[in-house]
């Protein structure tokens, strides 16, 4: 097959259905650290598109890719915003947003709001 990728190992151009449209960028946080990422994309691409392959680990420590990418098994969970088990692989991308590696089913790094404490 004949696609043109990006240096992101995006694909620009591809052989079917042509050039790919101009997507309105955002940025995540992976772990702390800033990734281009394109609007409307599962958080899961922005990753691969920056050569994360290990998304979570098992309780054991078992390392754990995307295995099925269309939101069935939980190989693809990982902290969103201080959430644990949200499923990237079906999970839109948002300005801002915190991501996470999560060992086993990972803990909420949620604070309470004020409102909430009292
Ligand atoms: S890879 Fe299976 S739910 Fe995401």
């Amino acid at each position: 097959m004949n696609a043109e990728k990006s240096p992101d190992s995006r694909i620009v151009k591809h052989a079917v259905l042509g050039d790919m449209p101009a997507q309105k960028e955002v940025t995540i946080y992976f772990e702390g650290k800033p990734l281009k990422a394109l609007e409307g994309e599962p958080i899961m691409a922005t990753l691969v598109a920056a050569g994360v392959t290990v998304f979570r680990y098992t309780k054991k420590g078992s390392p754990r890719r995307m295995f099925c990418g269309i939101g069935r098994c939980t190989d693809c969970v990982m902290t969103v915003d201080g959430v644990p088990g949200v499923r990237t692989c079906v999970t839109e991308v948002r300005e801002g947003m915190r991501v996470e590696r999560q060992q086993g089913v990972g803990s909420w790094k949620v604070q309470a709001e004020a409102s909430h404490a009292q």
